[in-house]
């Protein structure tokens, strides 16, 4: 049995929900998976855990700095373990965008940092369009416009493949 932390950043709660079901899937198979969020006070301890996985979102093109910055300072320690990293953003509901290779978010993000992820993952994320203020909205209804997206204002538009989250929980408990 190995002791899994899934650490992730979110703004509107959804990586949290995907991290979730990755820890259901992973319990399945015996191991014990604690989530904990980039920004917990104290910040979590690494070292009494055999594998690490981090979830991020994308906003406005970017995960946020604070994922940066936490990767920059545990990168040895990243190294040093079995380890993954997962993007969430709603570009990858697009055939095309929809896998590690092949994101633009997720590649970028990769040439930004000096963490090499031994596993990785892009997960089609959610649209709730009344939880945005009105700026968001109005700004993600154009992205979704330009793109070929759902544009209804009331609408909530999720996009996650359930068995794509449960077969990578699967492969972490695996790695
Ligand atoms: C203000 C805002 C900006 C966003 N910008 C992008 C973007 O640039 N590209 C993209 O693919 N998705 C974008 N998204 C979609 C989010 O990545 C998606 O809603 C995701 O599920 C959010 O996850 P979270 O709830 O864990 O933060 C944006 C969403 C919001 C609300």
């Amino acid at each position: 049995m190995a002791k899994i932390l899934i650490l992730y950043s979110t703004t509107d709660g959804h990586t949290r929900e995907i991290c979730q079901r990755l820890k259901q899937a992973i319990e399945g198979q015996g191991h014990q998976v604690t989530l904990r969020s980039i920004d917990d006070k104290p910040p979590v301890e690494l070292e009494q855990f055999d594998k690490i996985v981090i979830g991020a979102s994308i906003r406005y093109g970017r995960h946020t700095k604070r994922v940066y910055d936490f990767i920059e300072k545990n990168e040895q320690f990243l190294e040093s373990k079995p380890n993954a990293f997962f993007s969430v953003n709603v570009v990858a509901r697009k055939p095309g965008k929809d896998a590690p290779g092949t994101n633009p978010y997720l590649q970028r993000f990769l040439s930004q940092i000096q963490w090499h992820p031994k596993k990785l993952a892009v997960f089609a994320g959610k649209i709730d369009y009344r939880k945005y203020r009105f700026w968001d909205r109005q700004m993600i209804r154009i992205i979704m416009w330009m793109t070929k997206g759902p544009t209804d204002p009331k609408g909530v538009f999720e996009f996650t493949d359930w068995e794509q989250v449960e077969s990578f929980g699967h492969q972490i408990g695996e790695m």
